[in-house]
């Protein structure tokens, strides 16, 4: 089948918002057409993109193109519009498998998020592998989709789970994980960058020291692909796997990615439609990858926008994402202490091991009266356990807030939320 380009950007351009090396993302929130309306009467200023991304015109049109010129199943249709979607889906795995560097779009299954992708290797992976008294180490600070999985599987298959701790300042200890992988574990499964406190792990360090170990590695890179450069080759790991929607692409796209002979050892997640390649009454052939792991009609539109957004990505270069937000981050965590009196920042000191992600809290007044505070001047932030209670439990903290930026975020909005946070000080304490 030969691919053809649907809509999105075009092959290895460079966007007109990158200038000198550097993002523009000034240029970028232009292409965002979210980011130009008012909230309650000021320009938005979205601090939320680790709970999720807003999306560019290159992703929203290649979602309306397809629905608007050639809807049709895939796979199924020898017709014009069957065609092109089947094609658009297809090449949107090669567009994303290229984006992390896989080295084959086979082993790059379309998921509808990361939490589903973790479940579809616990279901399949871990029910064949893992056994009574098998061990899974997991760390401290893990999104409930990269622990809750494994709960469900150990508490099923009688194994045990693992933790790695962390420091105060949010980094995992190393010395201890050392000390953990010689039980043995059948598997070691952590957060490539956390969502709560931005820790950017060193991956390919854990990912060798788990190989010596005789453990196989799943990395849960929702907040990474978006943030920083990903090449599943050089990580070395065995599974990787990410959402969608906090790479700019639409709701309910996400990916795994896992080496061939993994995927093709292990049985089908999900039964149904698209997985097969020959159904009898009493037993199935199934597809090869990666279509085994697709049952039923597939997101294709989501899919495709997904596509989009790696070549949108692509287009921005990810070296110039992480230099933006890593300039943000610096800012932030330079500006925050000094404007906002008492302020209290969690996270890594050290913005080489830290994603633009911020979590603080106003001494004496609840992150929800926070968030709702800064609500009235336009200012989205996350405020809660941002589905990591464990770590918040572990900091002795009931809840955050949280700033979070992505490719459009500026200056100026973490100047707004410096200008947010002393109101919400006068409002509380007068
Ligand atoms: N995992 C998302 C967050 O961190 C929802 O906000």
């Amino acid at each position: 089948m030969t691919l053809t380009s649907e809509p999105g950007v075009a092959d290895g351009a460079v966007l007109p918002a990158v200038r000198a090396g550097a993002l523009d993302a000034y240029a970028i929130r232009d292409e965002f057409p979210i980011l130009s309306r008012e909230v309650h009467g000021h320009r938005v200023v979205y601090l939320d993109s680790a709970s999720t991304s807003q999306k560019p015109r290159a992703v929203i049109e290649a979602v309306d193109a397809f629905y608007r010129e050639y809807n049709a199943n895939v796979h199924r249709g020898i017709y014009e519009f069957g065609e092109r979607s089947t094609n658009a889906y297809e090449r949107a795995r090669v567009e994303v498998a290229r984006f992390i560097n896989a080295p084959d779009s086979h082993e790059l299954i379309f998921t509808r998020n990361a939490t589903e992708a973790i479940n579809l290797v616990a279901y399949s992976w871990g029910r064949r592998n893992i056994g009574r008294g098998d061990a899974i180490v997991l760390t401290e600070m893990e999104h409930h989709a990269n622990l809750v999985p494994w709960q469900i599987l150990v508490q099923e298959r009688d194994g045990d789970l693992e933790f790695i701790p962390i420091t105060d300042d949010g980094l995992l200890r190393l010395d201890v994980y050392e000390v953990l992988l010689r039980v043995k574990p059948k598997l070691v499964a952590f957060t490539h960058v956390s969502n709560t406190l931005g820790t950017i792990n060193p991956v390919r360090e854990m990912v060798d020291m788990a190989h010596a170990a005789g453990a196989l590695v799943l990395i849960d890179g929702a907040q990474a692909v978006p943030h920083v450069p990903v090449d599943v080759q050089s990580l070395g790991a065995d599974f990787y796997a990410f959402s969608g929607h906090k790479m700019l692409a639409p709701m309910g796209s996400g990916a795994l990615w896992a080496r061939r002979e993994l995927l093709e050892a292990m049985p089908p997640f999900l039964g149904g439609g698209e997985m097969i390649r020959e159904v009898h009454l009493r037993r199935s052939d199934f597809n090869d990858i990666p279509w085994k792991f697709e049952a039923g009609t597939p997101a294709v539109a989501d899919a495709v926008g997904l596509g989009a957004a790696a070549q949108y990505l692509r287009g921005l270069g990810m070296d110039h994402v992480r230099d933006h937000e890593r300039d943000l981050l610096a800012y932030a965590l330079d500006v925050l202490p000094r404007e906002v009196p008492g302020i209290e920042l969690y996270g890594p000191l050290d913005v080489d091991q830290r994603g633009g992600v911020v979590p603080f809290n106003l001494p004496g007044i609840h992150p929800h009266d926070v968030a709702q505070v800064l609500d009235r001047f336009g200012i989205a932030v996350r405020a809660g356990h941002h589905c990591t209670m464990p770590l918040h439990e572990r900091l002795e903290l009931a809840a955050t807030a949280r700033a979070s930026f992505n490719v459009y975020s500026t200056r100026d909005d973490i100047d707004a939320l410096v200008a947010g946070l002393r109101q919400v000080q006068t409002i509380f304490e007068g």
